[in-house]
């Protein structure tokens, strides 16, 4: 018989070990190695010492309708989910604490159950009495959803097979305990038994059953990482303390597209919706200043225009500062590559301070043009047109790559008052009338084209 074997687990970024070690190899982590209770391996277990049963098998086809899908109302959310909330599917929605998660998930839970749904928040975090003050603030008190405050997973998952709610709600992920597992609540160990107890509960009931987690600030879900692979769909609800937007973006999704995000804005009231956030993301542009460049960019399926800010001044340091936020500071790096070794643009002795306004991140390599313009621009002091977007991906050779969804792009620029795309030569378009199109084949191209010759 195989000797059982321990398992050591980061409780940080849930890699699993050999053995223990002062720091995780995976993630870097030090003293946050635990081991874990091994797994029984008593006999019938190996293969062969048991013959299992036949799985029966099934085909493709199938005259079942799609999932029917429980829309809350909130646009931003529905969009998200991609067109509302499967029954029985799981959800895990992570951001860092204070963030606006268990807001979200309040009012959510309180418009579906606006919508006849029946909807049970749990909280572990706060009192019931506190949850209540926070609804009545956020004007839900006659929302007919219910509360609960309880950290027991059998309690919960009692009471969730007695109720047979359509939406649980557990806030948070963290703060369940589960008395099969003996570690404590917030450990790898207990989140994982926790989440596989109410996942699968979701599909054997038909509970669409949605999880909060924390995030740790290197953006990873701590703990919870290992939470992602069991769940049909994870969220990120992100944003820039101090910037009152914040977005619910989807990293995976079994039941629509990810990449999708929902733009909101933390009031006094509680969360509102965004349904234009280009419109907001540059509201706050003043005066055109050396260093703006307005990227034309698409988050999921919508069209999002955001402001991307250089500030390029001499520095006193031996490795001058590359300062990004909010952008890929890899993708960074290579722009600045390459305006130097295939423009002839050094930005050598030269801090660099890069940002997207409103606290938006832009992951897309379409933004390339406008943080080479944005790089650009501050370098030189001089101002791009400020009637104009720009995007494309920018090859190490310095060749401009077209990117997917043109037209989409302009559409939306045409909407917020612009009357010129700067972009590559080889973008295919079709119908879209009224804006002056400055194509471009390459960097030095675009130097000469915008700046007059560099
Ligand atoms: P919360 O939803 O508790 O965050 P999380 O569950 O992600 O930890 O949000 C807490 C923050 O949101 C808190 O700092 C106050 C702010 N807030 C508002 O600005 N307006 C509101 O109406 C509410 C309910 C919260
Ligand atoms: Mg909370």
């Amino acid at each position: 018989m195989p000797k059982p074997t321990t398992a050591f687990t980061c409780t940080a970024c849930g890699a699993a070990h050999k053995k223990w070690a002062g720091r995780c190899d995976a993630c870097g982590a030090w003293n946050t190695i635990i081991e874990e209770a091994p797994l029984s391996q008593g006999p019938g277990r190996g293969l062969g010492a048991h013959k299992g049963r036949a799985v029966p098998l099934s085909g493709l086809s199938t005259s079942e309708p799609p999932p029917p899908r429980a829309r809350s109302g909130m646009e931003e959310l529905d969009r998200v989910l991609g067109g509302g909330l499967v029954p029985g599917s799981a959800l895990l929605v992570g951001g860092d604490p204070g963030i606006g998660k268990s807001t979200l998930l309040l009012q959510a839970a309180a418009a579906l159950s606006r919508r006849d749904l029946n909807a049970i928040y749990f909280s572990g975090e706060e009192a019931s009495a506190q949850v209540r003050m926070r609804a009545q603030r956020l004007g839900l008190g006659d929302a007919p959803m219910r509360l609960g405050a309880e950290t027991n997973l059998r309690d919960i998952l009692t009471t969730l097979d007695a109720e047979r709610p359509d939406v649980a709600v557990i806030d948070s992920i963290q703060t369940l305990w589960s008395d099969t597992v003996e570690a404590a609540p917030g450990s790898v160990a207990q989140v994982r038994a926790a989440a596989h107890e109410l996942v699968t509960f979701a599909k054997r009931r038909g509970v669409a059953v949605i999880l909060v987690g924390h995030v740790t600030k290197d953006g990873q879900i701590a703990g919870p990482r290992v939470v992602e692979h069991m769940v049909d769909t994870v969220l990120y609800f992100e944003g820039e303390r101090g910037h009152q937007f914040r977005i619910l973006r989807s990293v995976k999704n079994r039941f629509g597209p990810s990449g999708e995000i929902g733009v909101f804005e933390m009031t006094g009231a509680g969360l509102a919706e965004v349904s234009n956030p280009s419109a907001l993301f540059l509201s706050e542009r003043g005066q055109p200043f050396a260093g703006s460049a307005v990227f034309a960019g698409i988050e999921g399926t919508r069209p999002v225009l955001t402001e991307v800010q250089a500030l390029v001044a001499p520095s006193t340091l031996a490795s001058p500062r590359r300062t990004v936020v909010g952008l890929d500071s890899g993708r960074v790096s290579t722009i600045l590559a390459v305006l130097e070794a295939r423009c002839g643009i050094p930005f050598a002795g030269l801090d660099v301070f890069l940002n997207v306004a409103g606290g938006m991140r832009v992951a897309e390599p379409a933004a390339d043009l406008a943080i080479a313009g944005a790089l650009l621009s501050a370098r030189e002091d001089n101002a791009l047109p400020p009637e104009a977007v720009l995007f494309g991906e920018i090859s190490l050779s310095g060749a401009l790559r077209p990117v997917a969804q043109a037209e989409n792009r302009l559409k939306e620029a045409q909407k917020l008052g612009f009357t010129q795309v700067i972009l590559p030569e080889a973008t295919k378009l079709e119908g879209v009338g009224g804006m002056a199109l400055r194509r471009i084949t390459d960097l030095t191209g675009f130097v000469g084209e915008v700046f007059g010759a560099g």
